[in-house]
C-alpha cells in the first residue's frame, strides 16, 4: 500500500428522478462503507459526488411535466441530495454539473484537448425535424422495432424486447415529442479517437489491472476485443455546456464527456472552499500518490474504464483510476428496476414509510449487494433480515448485555476478573476480526465483510447463552461481572465493526455505552470500556417490522404492476379476412345465467346453467381464474355459441361456448347485452 490518500467518487446520478434502492445498493452504499472504513482507519480520504444535470432525459422530463429543464434539475438535485444525507452517505462534497465552476472547468478541459489536436472532426447525416429545426438525439426518436415489431421503440433501445438499437434501424422513425416524420441532414461533431488509445488501454487494463472485478475486467476485454472506434463528444442540443469553439453554436458537450469531469470540478470546488482542510485539488488528481477509486453501476463501466481514462490520458496530467468496483444490477421483486415504469422503492418514499430505519435498508442492501451477479430485493427478505438478524441477533445481544449490567451492576462496567478457558476461546473467535474485515473491505467484498460483523454479534449471543450470567448472579457475582465485562467489550467492538455499514445504529450504540473511542485500531480489543465506566440509557437498537407494513408495500407494487400492464397494452393484430358466410355459420345467442359455480377438482372451469329460451342448457367455460366469486354472474344476460357439438369435460357435458373478452391483464370478462332481450335471441 504505497499511496498517501484516496479519492473516492460515486457515479453522478441523473437529476431526472429521485434515487431508488438500486442506486443505493449498486453505488452509494458501497462507496460510503469504503469511505467510512478509510476514515475510521485515519487515512486521508475524500468522497466526491454530485448530480448529473445535463443530457436528454432531464429535457424529456421537463417536457412531460411542463416545466423548465432548470426546474427539473433543481427539484431532483435537492431531492437526491437530501435522500443521500438522510441515508448517511457521507460525501465530502455533493455538487452539481450545472454549477458555474463545473461549466468553466469542463469547457476548459475540452478546449485544452481541442487546442492540442486531440479530437477529430467528422460530418455525418443525422435525423432532423424540418418543422422544429432540430437534430434529434437517439432517445427522442421512436419507431417500430426491427426485431419484435412493437411500436414506439426508442432510437437507442427497444423497451419491449430489450435490444440495443441505433435510430437507423427503426422502421418509420418519428420525433418522439411531436410525432413529426424525420429527414436526414448533415452535421459535424468532434470525436475522441478511442482507436488511438486501444493499445495503451489493452496494456493498462488487461495486463496491469487483472485484479479488477471479473465483471469489470470482462466487459473491458470484450469492448477492447471488439476494437474501439472514435466517439462523438459533442451533440446538437440546447441543454448542456456550449462547445467552446467558434462556429459551434447550437452544439453542447456530450453529457458523458462533461459528467465525469464533474468529479474533478467538484473536487476543485471542495478544495477551493476549504483549502486548509483539503489542500489543493491538483494533489487529489495529479499526484501519483493519490489512489482514485470509482464506484459505479455496470451500465457505466465502459465510460469509467475506457472513455474517461482516455480523456485523462489525452490531457496527460492526470492520474488514472486504481480500481473501478462496479456492481451488477439489483432487481425488485423479480423485475428490473425502472424509473419510467415507477418500478422501484424510492428513497424519499421509504423514509416516509419507515422513518428512522435507514440502517435497516442499508443492512439489507449490503447483505444482498449485487457484487458478482444481479440480485433481487424482496420485501419478505427485508422483513426477515430485520426481524431475524438485526433484531434477533445484534439487537438482542446488545439489549441483554446492557439490561443485565443495569440490573446487577447498576449500569457500571464490572471488573474483568479471571478469564476461564471458555472466555479465552470466545475471545479467540473474534480477535482476528480486524484483519478479517480489512481483508474483505480492502478487496471491496462488502457483503462478506458485513456478514463478518454480524458474526461478532452471533459470538456475543452464543457466549451469553452458554454462560447464562442471569443464573449466576445470585451465587457468583464476580463471575457474572466477568461475563458482562466481556459482553460489553464485544458490544463496543460491534459499534466499531458496524460503523461503516450501519452508522446510525453504531452512533446509537455508542450513546448507550457512553463510548467515544471509535478508532478502527481498537477492533478486537477487550479493554475498550474501562472498569467502572458508567453506561448510558439502554434502548432498543432495532425494532420488529410487522406483516402489515410489508403487505402495504406489496400492495403498492401490485397496483403499479397493474397500471403498467394497462399502459403497455396493445390491441392484438387483426385476424385473416373472413366472410359473412363464415360468420353466419355461428349461431350466437343470448341467455340468462341461472347458476354458476366452480367445477370440483378443476382450477379453470366454471359450470353455467343457462336459460336459453329453449328449456335450458349447461355450458362449461375456462374462466374460473377470472371470477373468484362466480355467483356474481347469476342473473346476467350473456352471449354464447349455441351450435357447437356437445363436449364432455371432467365428466360433465358442455353444450356450447360462453363468449368473453381478454383484458390487458389476461383476465377474461364475460360479454353481456346493453338492454334486456328475450333469452334465445340470435346475435348477428
Ligand atoms: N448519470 C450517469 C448514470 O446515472 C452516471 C454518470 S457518472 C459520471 O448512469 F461519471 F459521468 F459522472
Ligand atoms: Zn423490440
Amino acid at each position: 500500500m504505497s499511496y498517501k490518500r484516496t479519492l473516492i467518487t460515486s457515479a453522478l446520478p441523473y437529476a431526472n428522478g429521485p434515487v431508488h434502492i438500486g442506486h443505493l445498493a449498486g453505488v452509494y452504499i458501497p462507496a460510503d462503507i469504503y469511505t467510512r472504513y478509510l476514515r475510521l482507519k485515519g487515512e486521508k480520504v475524500i468522497h466526491v459526488g454530485g448530480s448529473d444535470e445535463h443530457g436528454v432525459p432531464v429535457t424529456i422530463r421537463a417536457r412531460k411535466e411542463g416545466i423548465t429543464v432548470q426546474q427539473v434539475v433543481d427539484r431532483y438535485h435537492n431531492l437526491i441530495k437530501d435522500s443521500f444525507e438522510k441515508f448517511g452517505i457521507s460525501f465530502d462534497i455533493y455538487s452539481r454539473t450545472t454549477s458555474s465552476i463545473h461549466h468553466k472547468f469542463a469547457s476548459d478541459f475540452f478546449r485544452h484537448l481541442y487546442d492540442n489536436n486531440k479530437f477529430i472532426e467528422q460530418t455525418t447525416e443525422q435525423f432532423y425535424d424540418e418543422e422544429t429545426n432540430e437534430f434529434l438525439t437517439d432517445r427522442n426518436i421512436r419507431g417500430e422495432c426491427p426485431y419484435c415489431h412493437s411500436q414506439g421503440a426508442y432510437g437507442d433501445q427497444c423497451e419491449k424486447c430489450g435490444r440495443t438499437l441505433s435510430p437507423d434501424e427503426l422502421i418509420n422513425p418519428y420525433n418522439a415529442i411531436n410525432g413529426n416524420s424525420l429527414t436526414k441532414k448533415s452535421t459535424s461533431h468532434w470525436y475522441l479517437p478511442l482507436d488511438q488509445y486501444q493499445e495503451w488501454l489493452q496494456k493498462w487494463i488487461l495486463e496491469e489491472h487483472k485484479e479488477w472485478r471479473p465483471n469489470v475486467y470482462g466487459q473491458c476485454k470484450s469492448w477492447l476485443d471488439g476494437g474501439l472506434k472514435p466517439r462523438a463528444v459533442t451533440r446538437d442540443l440546447d441543454w448542456g455546456i456550449p462547445v467552446p469553439v467558434e462556429g459551434a453554436e447550437g452544439k453542447v458537450l456530450y453529457v458523458w464527456f462533461d459528467a465525469p469531469i464533474g468529479y474533478i470540478s467538484n473536487t476543485k470546488e471542495l478544495c477551493d472552499a476549504q483549502p486548509e482542510k483539503y489542500g489543493k485539488w491538483e494533489t487529489w488528481w495529479k499526484d501519483p500518490d493519490t489512489r482514485l477509486i470509482h464506484f459505479i453501476g455496470k451500465d457505466n463501466i465502459v465510460f469509467h474504464c475506457i472513455v474517461f481514462p482516455s480523456m485523462l490520458k489525452a490531457d496527460g496530467s492526470y492520474i488514472l483510476p486504481d480500481n473501478v468496483p462496479s456492481n451488477e444490477f439489483l432487481n425488485l421483486e423479480g423485475d428490473k428496476i425502472s424509473t419510467s415504469r415507477n418500478w422501484a422503492v424510492w428513497l424519499n418514499e421509504y423514509l416516509e414509510d419507515f422513518p428512522g430505519k435507514q440502517d435497516v435498508l442499508r443492512y439489507v442492501l449490503t447483505a444482498n449487494a449485487p457484487e458478482t451477479k444481479d440480485n433481487d430485493f424482496t420485501w419478505s427478505d427485508f422483513q426477515a433480515r430485520n426481524n431475524n438478524e438485526l433484531v434477533a441477533i445484534y439487537g438482542n445481544f446488545i439489549n441483554r448485555a446492557l439490561v443485565l449490567t443495569n440490573k446487577y451492576f447498576n449500569g457500571q462496567v464490572p471488573a474483568q476478573g479471571t478469564l476461564t478457558d471458555y472466555d479465552k476461546q470466545t475471545i479467540e473467535e473474534f480477535v482476528n476480526i480486524k484483519t478479517q474485515l480489512e481483508d474483505l473491505l480492502n478487496n471491496f467484498h462488502f457483503r462478506d465483510a458485513q456478514k463478518e460483523a454480524m458474526n461478532l454479534a452471533r459470538i456475543g449471543n452464543k457466549y451469553l447463552a452458554e454462560t447464562e450470567p442471569w443464573k449466576l448472579a445470585k451465587t457468583d457475582l464476580q463471575r457474572t461481572g466477568t461475563i458482562l465485562n466481556l459482553s460489553l467489550q464485544i458490544a463496543a467492538n460491534l459499534s466499531i465493526a458496524f460503523e461503516p455499514f450501519l452508522p446510525f445504529s453504531s452512533a446509537k450504540l455508542r450513546k448507550m455505552l457512553l463510548m467515544d473511542d471509535v478508532k478502527w485500531d481498537r477492533l478486537g480489543a477487550i479493554d475498550i470500556l474501562p472498569q467502572e465506566h458508567t453506561l448510558g440509557t439502554a434502548e432498543l437498537l432495532f425494532e420488529k417490522i410487522e406483516d402489515a407494513a410489508i403487505q402495504a408495500q406489496l400492495d403498492r407494487l401490485a397496483r403499479i404492476k397493474k397500471e403498467n400492464q394497462l399502459a403497455a397494452w396493445q390491441a392484438p393484430e387483426i385476424k385473416k379476412p373472413t366472410t359473412i358466410d363464415e360468420f353466419d355459420k355461428m349461431d350466437i345467442r343470448v341467455g340468462t345465467v341461472l347458476e354458476c359455480q366452480k367445477v370440483k377438482k378443476s382450477d379453470k372451469l366454471l359450470q353455467f346453467k343457462i336459460d336459453d329460451g329453449m328449456g335450458g342448457r349447461t355450458i362449461l367455460s375456462g374462466i374460473a381464474q377470472s371470477y373468484p366469486n362466480p355467483e356474481e354472474l347469476v342473473g346476467k344476460q350473456i352471449l354464447f355459441i349455441a351450435n357447437f357439438p356437445p363436449r364432455k369435460m371432467m365428466g360433465i357435458e358442455s353444450q356450447g361456448m360462453i363468449l368473453s373478452a381478454v383484458n390487458a391483464d389476461n383476465k377474461l370478462v364475460v360479454t353481456t347485452v346493453s338492454n334486456k332481450v328475450q333469452n334465445g335471441a340470435q346475435v348477428g
